[in-house]
């Protein structure tokens, strides 16, 4: 990895998505979480202030060295029990049937193959344990799609391999989870970076 994906992205990214905008939906998809907590794509624990009570433990799943190391003081203030759970949610080095709850925010986006992730996240979560995301992802309307399309290869290249135009909602209910809740909506912002899809899906 370069100087700008090690070092700068990390902290651009923590700036970014830690605002009011994106604290409600942190809100709304940590709400309800309980038990063991598997999260892939831990960044820098923007997450960590709104576990609820009923989580025992979080797992953390982050790759980037920096990230980790910018989560400690949101740790630190908060009574959550962390485990550094690994480097890379396409291969989970856990046990199956081993979690209560999972979480991935502003992460499926990214992780190469994002079918091998949603298998794992599968594979570690109990039977009818719940998955929780809140993901931005490709619109259904025409003309904003043909615009993710065409940026797919800038964003792709400056954002850290994150791309604008994966169908989140299809990609989990295509791995085998059961949707229970959706709800999708625009960010302010340009349209093409921040259509949304926050929600539960069961493991079955
Ligand atoms: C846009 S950031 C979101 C961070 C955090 N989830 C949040 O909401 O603030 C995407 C995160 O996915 C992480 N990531 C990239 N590839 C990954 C992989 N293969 N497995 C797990 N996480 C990955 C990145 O390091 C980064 O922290």
């Amino acid at each position: 990895m370069g100087f700008y994906s090690e070092q700068i992205l990390p902290r651009a990214i923590d700036k970014m998505l830690d605002n009011a905008e994106f604290a409600a939906v942190r809100r709304e998809a940590c709400d309800g979480l309980r038990g063991d907590v598997v999260e892939i794509g831990f960044g820098s624990g923007l997450n960590v202030p709104f576990l609820p009570t009923g989580v025992t433990g979080l797992w953390a799943v982050e790759p980037s060295e920096v990230a980790r190391r910018k989560s400690r003081t949101r740790v630190a203030a908060s009574a959550i029990t962390l485990h550094e759970a690994g480097l890379d949610g396409e291969r989970l080095d856990l046990p199956d049937d081993r979690f209560d709850s999972a979480l991935s925010t502003m992460t499926l986006c990214t992780i190469p193959d994002v079918d091998l992730a949603l298998h794992e996240l599968r594979r570690v979560l109990k039977g009818g344990g719940m998955f929780h995301f809140a993901e931005h992802g490709r619109s259904p309307e025409h003309g904003v799609a043909r615009w993710q399309d065409r940026c797919n290869g800038l964003q792709r290249r400056f954002a850290g391999g994150c791309n604008l135009n994966r169908d989140i909602a299809a990609l989990i209910a295509r791995s085998g989870f059961e949707i229970e809740t959706l709800r999708n909506f625009s960010l302010k912002g340009p349209k093409p970076l921040g259509y949304m899809t926050v929600g539960r899906a069961r493991n079955l």
